[in-house]
C-alpha cells in the first residue's frame, strides 16, 4: 500500500512537471486570449500541486513518518514552487499592463521552478 501511495505521489510530481513545461511555452504558443491561457495555466498548477501535497501528507501519515531531511525539504520546495508561481503571475499582470513582452519574464521563473522541482526529485530518487 505505501508503495502504491508512494508510486501515486511520484506519478502527480511527474505530472505537475508536465504543466511547467506547457506554462512555459504557452506565451509563445498563443497569440490570442493570451490572460485566459495564463489563467488556466496557474489553475492547473495550483490543481496538481495541491495534489502533491495532499499525497504527500497522506504518505506522511500512512508511513507514521516523521520530519525527516527528505520530508522538510519537500515542503520548502513546495513553499518554494508556490511564491514562484504567484510571482510569476503577478509579474506578468504588471509587465502586460505596460505593453511589455512577456514571454521572457515568464520563462524565467518556469525555469527556475521546473529546475527546483526536478533537482529535488532526482535528489530524493537518487538518495533513497
Ligand atoms: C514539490 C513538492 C514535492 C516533491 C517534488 C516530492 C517528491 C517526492 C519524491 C521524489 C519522493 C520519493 C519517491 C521514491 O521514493 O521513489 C517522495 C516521497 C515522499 N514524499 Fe514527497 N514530494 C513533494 C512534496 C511532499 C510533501 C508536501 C509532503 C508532506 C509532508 C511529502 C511527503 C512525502 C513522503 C512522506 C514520502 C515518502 C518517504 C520518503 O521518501 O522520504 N512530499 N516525494
Amino acid at each position: 500500500m505505501i508503495a502504491e501511495a508512494i508510486m501515486y505521489h511520484l506519478a502527480i510530481v511527474k505530472i505537475l512537471l508536465v504543466v511547467l513545461s506547457v506554462n512555459l511555452l504557452t506565451p509563445w504558443l498563443v497569440k490570442q486570449s493570451y490572460s485566459k491561457w495564463i489563467r488556466s495555466g496557474f489553475f492547473l498548477f495550483s490543481a496538481f500541486l495541491g495534489m502533491v501535497i495532499f499525497s504527500g501528507l497522506i504518505l506522511f501519515i500512512l508511513m507514521g513518518a516523521s520530519w525527516s531531511l527528505r520530508t522538510i525539504l519537500m515542503s520548502i520546495v513546495a513553499f518554494i514552487l508556490i511564491i514562484l508561481e504567484v510571482q510569476r503571475v503577478r509579474t506578468i499582470s504588471k509587465y502586460w499592463k505596460d505593453g511589455n513582452n512577456i514571454a521572457l519574464v515568464s520563462a524565467k521563473f518556469v525555469l527556475l521552478e521546473i529546475f527546483l522541482l526536478v533537482a529535488t526529485t532526482i535528489w530524493l530518487v537518487a538518495s533513497k
